[in-house]
């Protein structure tokens, strides 16, 4: 990719103070809005991908901003031994929207995905059950219990010993699930659709079938929704697209609209397993947080965008499918609202830094899946660019 003077001088004053943890495209972002963002230069991007799914609403959505703009003046951070009355509005908006239960705010994913294995070890211990079941192929985060219960390796080795009492079963394999669960397990952990690891859905009755071993079982059944939550499969929440209510779910990514916030909701019955002194977040659902977060709830009620995430979602899907039909490389297509993966006969990665060069963000994720994670406000016009843009793409690589 050619760079002009101004980038090169920031990607290298850049790398010289900042770790190289991460993969890097050689693109200096300045600002973006809606689905669109524009590097130091002025070049534009289509961005299919919505920040990881973080601004799952769209980039800088101007109810975000007013609220962010107006809660700034009044208090940005309150510590959690006070009362907060946004903190407890935001709650409140996501116990009616989801299961009615109770929140605990944090910062991030993985963040979350550590409360809810701390409350489960917690739930068990009474008992002597420690044991906690993922899936194969799953992610949870980075941090040692979340990585601990990902079920890929690549993302553990060099970091050994991981946290013991964690078993990985192949997902959607209802019978290895059943097999697996024993007398020390306290909890089976679950994302309603595998987002990291290429896009996999599970039908309806398997995550009825674990609703009902856990319910028999008193395992709890943990929903990872960082990635599904908050709308983007068209539900409010993930767990919503198959009639069962999970006992805990992780939120984070879409939350904050691009604000970092993070929430373990757990059945009220449950709420009381964590006491003071067990659990806490210093920077925890801040009233800043609080505030950007009621205002992606506020968006997406009265812009009617569920209904819009459904009708994209189905969208993308079928002109992704029309590529399908002209371009073999694409194996197949999958996923539900705004989370589809095209599965390729090949490498993505190459596809994914050619469409970046295009104008076109989308993430190239298990080496050979397109994954797309497009904004909730996406529009028809936005998907047939990108559509035009990857199209163009695998044209030059036939
Ligand atoms: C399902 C799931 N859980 C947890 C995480 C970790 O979230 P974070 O990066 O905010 O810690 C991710 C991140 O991609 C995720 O997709």
């Amino acid at each position: 990719m050619e760079l002009t003077k101004t980038a090169q001088q920031i990607i290298q004053g850049f790398d010289r103070f900042v770790m190289s943890t991460y993969k890097r495209n050689p693109v200096v972002i300045s600002r973006a809005k809606g689905s669109r963002i524009w590097d130091v230069d002025g070049k534009e991007y289509l961005d299919l991908f919505a920040g990881w799914g973080v601004s799952g609403l769209e980039y800088c959505h101007p109810k975000v901003v007013e609220a962010i703009r107006s809660q700034v003046e009044k208090l940005i951070h309150m510590p959690n031994n006070y009362y907060n009355e946004l903190q407890g509005k935001l709650a409140q908006k996501i116990a009616e929207t989801s299961f009615g239960g109770k929140c605990f705010f944090c910062n991030s994913g993985a963040e979350a995905v550590e409360g809810a294995l701390k409350l489960a070890r917690k739930y068990g211990s009474s008992t002597g059950r420690y044991e906690v079941i993922t899936m194969e192929n799953s992610f949870h985060g980075r941090t040692f219990g979340a990585l601990s219960a990902t079920g890929q390796a690549k993302y553990r080795e060099g970091f050994e010993p991981i946290l013991s009492g964690f078993k990985y079963v192949p997902f959607g394999d209802f019978g290895a699930l059943r097999s697996a669960v024993s007398k020390q397990t306290c909890a089976v952990m679950v994302e309603p659709i595998q987002g990291e690891g290429g896009i996999h859905v599970a039908p309806r009755e398997y995550f009825q079938q674990m609703k009902d071993l856990c319910s028999h079982r008193d395992v709890l059944l943990i929903f990872d929704e960082v990635q599904t939550g908050v709308g983007r499969t068209g539900e409010y929440f993930g767990y919503q697209l198959y009639g069962v209510e999970p006992d805990i779910m992780t939120l984070a990514k879409a939350l904050g609209g691009g604000f970092p916030i993070g929430a373990l909701v757990v059945q009220q019955r449950l709420a009381g397993v964590l006491v003071p002194g067990n659990h806490a977040s210093t920077f925890g659902g801040s009233p800043l947080a609080c505030a950007a977060a009621l205002a992606v709830f506020d968006a997406i009620e009265e812009d009617n965008l569920l209904e819009n995430a459904k009708a994209m979602g189905a969208y993308l899907q079928e002109k992704l499918e029309s590529l399908k039909v002209r371009h073999p490389v694409i194996k197949e297509v999958r996923g539900i609202g705004l989370m589809v993966g095209a599965e390729l006969t090949q490498d993505g990665s190459p596809i994914a830094e050619r469409c970046l060069e295009k104008g076109l963000l989308i993430n190239c994720t298990a080496g050979t899946v397109l994954r797309f994670l497009p904004a909730m406000t996406v529009r028809r016009e936005d998907i047939d660019r990108g559509i035009e843009i990857l199209d163009s793409v695998l044209e030059e690589i036939a």
